[in-house]
């Protein structure tokens, strides 16, 4: 196994791991446990924090991966990659407020943004997972090579 396969496997299991630890987080909150919900909250910012500099990394490195399999199933790829990098970056953000709002103790606030922080979040994973399978798993990964030119051609 190369690096080329190492860095997207590692990292998306970061995505995926994040997901899980929100899921456990949030039933840590409603059971009423403040102390363990912050915990593992942060966990999950951390986890997150690694898929980011890990992708990063690669990016820099190595250079993003292009569409490998049917050419009539490109644009549909495309299009989902998209959806996946907007809920990424949307999620990014309502996961600095949403924090932002806990350390400030805004709890009324947090606990209004972190309901929406979560499905956002869970919808990332879910979007991110699919977008690692359908690039490596179903078909062989295309060219490696620099983020604009893997998105836009
Ligand atoms: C990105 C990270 C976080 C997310 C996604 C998140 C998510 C949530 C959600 C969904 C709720 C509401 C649960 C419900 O009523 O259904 C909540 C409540 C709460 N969170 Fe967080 N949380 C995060 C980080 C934190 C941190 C770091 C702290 C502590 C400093 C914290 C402290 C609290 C407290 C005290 C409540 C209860 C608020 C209340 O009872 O009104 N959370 N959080």
């Amino acid at each position: 196994m190369s690096w080329y396969d190492i860095f997207p496997m590692v990292s998306t299991t970061f995505i995926a791991l994040s997901a899980i630890l929100v899921a456990i987080g949030w039933r840590l909150i409603i059971k009423g446990r403040r102390e363990a919900h912050q915990k593992v909250m942060i966990a999950a910012a951390i986890s997150a924090l690694l898929f980011f500099i890990i992708y990063v990394s690669r990016t820099i490195f190595i250079g993003n991966t292009s569409w490998g399999g049917p050419e009539d199933l490109e644009k549909i790829y495309l299009t989902f990659l998209l959806f996946h990098i907007v809920l990424a970056t949307v999620a990014a953000v309502f996961g600095i407020t949403t924090l932002t709002l806990a350390f400030r103790k805004n709890f009324a606030k947090h606990r209004r943004w972190g309901r929406v922080t979560a499905v956002i979040w869970f919808a990332t994973a879910i979007t991110g997972v699919t977008v690692y399978v359908l690039l490596y798993q179903m078909y062989p990964g295309g060219h490696t090579k620099p983020m604009i030119e893997a998105i836009f051609g």
